[in-house]
């Protein structure tokens, strides 16, 4: 399996502009990196104005059309490229107040519309409640970023004990196979060890992925485990 490294710009950068130079440079930066699968995540405006690269979109809603205003549907996604999206992010959970009703709703709205989820979760709990209802083998398509709220763009990475432990207890639930991602503070100095020593698939990452010459400096230091 590739290792999955997952840009989240959330809500950057502020024009259309600066959000092609950032796009192109990691598409330029990463043409020759072998084993690993690039995916960037911009802000739903952008997405039909970038190629390239695979793209992933931050959130959705979990019908595919209706009168909900304000929201765009995975079926819109699919409809335009999208390949993954991000469901559950911390920064969802706290500023939007999304519950895990909801965050298990949108799941299987992905699943539906042959979307790749990223779980994003803090803890087993979350786990467990997002998956209800999902069956096995739609289980075996989520991937799930592991991010520890006091971790996110805080600059106070897990310590790679704690993380590889949560690794492996996700692992119980979703099986052997599943792509397990970390997420938090992730940067090319701490990048490494969380796929050598703590044995996950991926990163999911937030901040340096702004940088288009860390990012795409972690992408090489990965690539390299
Ligand atoms: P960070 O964000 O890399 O800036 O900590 C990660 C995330 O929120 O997905």
């Amino acid at each position: 399996m590739k290792t999955l490294i997952i840009a989240n710009w959330k809500c950057n950068p502020g024009n259309l502009v600066k959000a092609k130079k950032l796009f192109s440079a990691v598409k330029k930066g990463t043409e020759v990196v072998k084993g690993v699968e690039v995916v960037v995540c911009p802000p739903f405006v952008y997405l039909s104005k970038l190629s390239g690269l695979t793209l992933g979109a931050q959130n959705c809603f979990w019908e595919d059309e209706g009168a909900f205003t304000g929201e765009i549907s995975p079926l819109m996604l699919k409809n335009i490229g999208c390949k993954y999206v991000i469901i559950g992010h911390s920064e969802r959970r706290r500023y939007f107040k999304e519950t895990c009703i909801m965050v298990n709703k949108k799941l299987k709205a992905v699943l539906a519309n042959n979307l790749k989820p990223i779980l994003c979760i803090d803890n087993i709990n979350q786990v467990k409640r997002a998956l209800k209802g999902i069956s096995k083998k739609e289980v075996k398509k989520i991937i799930i970023a592991y991010e520890p709220i006091f971790a996110i763009g805080t600059g106070k990475v897990c310590s790679i004990s704690k993380a590889k432990k949560m690794n492996f207890s996700i692992k119980k639930i979703l099986g052997e196979t599943a792509a397990i991602l970390y997420g938090g503070s992730v940067n090319s100095k701490n990048a490494k060890d969380f796929i050598e020593k703590a044995e996950f698939q991926g990163l999911l990452i937030g901040g340096a992925s702004l940088n288009s010459k860390e990012f795409v400096k972690i992408i090489k230091k990965v690539s390299q485990v």
